[in-house]
């Protein structure tokens, strides 16, 4: 479903360059959760940005279903990301201003759903994830735990076939991290999504069906 052929990506900083990635390859089939490990520095964010179509890599190839991203244009690009695939950040990356249930709503604004279907499908997700009795909180109203929950909730409402999720753990304790592990392996289990998840933690990287080791930019055979 996924295939990545020899990616590379410098960053320039001052006078140093830095080799993100060096001749990434890896294949991902459809339903997999597999987990990517390795120690910070070593081009794991660099590796899901291109993945996810928020970056570009210098050289190589990402093909999604046989379509090089590489390939799409702009439109057809931002259809990917708002349609194929959700993306869930350590950090949450929710709007601030906005209640759960209006975050969870954005990219149906951006697929063009109207009002009524969007709260519609929003309650939805967040019923899913647990959060039926938070919709009108605001993200500072939330526990860690919940944030995370309503960013799965805006990543799954698209109802996308693969989800990226770049240690989405990582800022919260280890009861709180298992329980949003829990509700991907429900995903990946129940409804087949294809799972790839950034993590330091070795519990979570075993529950999934295959680890991939990163190290210095290079995934470790
Ligand atoms: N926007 C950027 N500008 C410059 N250097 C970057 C940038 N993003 C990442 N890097 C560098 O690329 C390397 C890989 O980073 P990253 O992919 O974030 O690693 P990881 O997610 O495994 O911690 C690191 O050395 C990092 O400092
Ligand atoms: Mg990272």
């Amino acid at each position: 479903m996924i295939k990545v052929e020899k990616l590379n990506k410098k960053y320039k900083m001052g006078g140093e360059t830095v080799e993100a990635l060096k001749n990434v390859s890896l294949d991902i089939e459809q339903g997999e959760m597999v987990a990517i490990i390795g120690p910070s520095g070593s081009g794991k964010s660099t590796m899901m940005h291109i993945l996810g179509g928020l970056d570009r890599p210098d050289s190589g190839e990402v093909f999604v279903d046989e379509e090089s991203l590489s390939k799409l244009s702009q439109r057809k690009l931002a259809d990917y990301r708002n349609k194929k695939i959700g993306f869930i950040f350590q950090t949450f990356n929710l709007q601030p201003d906005l209640t759960s249930i209006e975050n969870v709503e954005l990219p149906l604004i951006i697929a063009g759903k109207n009002s009524k279907e969007r709260k519609k499908l929003a309650k939805e997700a967040l019923t899913k994830v647990g959060l039926g009795d938070r919709l009108k909180h605001k993200p500072n109203e939330l526990s860690g735990g919940q944030r995370q929950r309503v960013s799965i909730a805006r990543a799954l409402v698209n109802s996308p076939k693969i989800i990226f999720a770049d240690e989405p753990t990582g800022n919260l304790d280890s009861k709180t991290g298992a329980n949003v592990l829990e509700l991907l392996k429900k995903l990946n289990k129940d409804e087949g999504v294809t799972i790839i998840i950034v993590t330091h933690d070795n519990d979570i990287a075993e529950q999934c069906d295959r680890i991939v080791r990163m190290k210095d930019g290079e995934i470790q055979k």
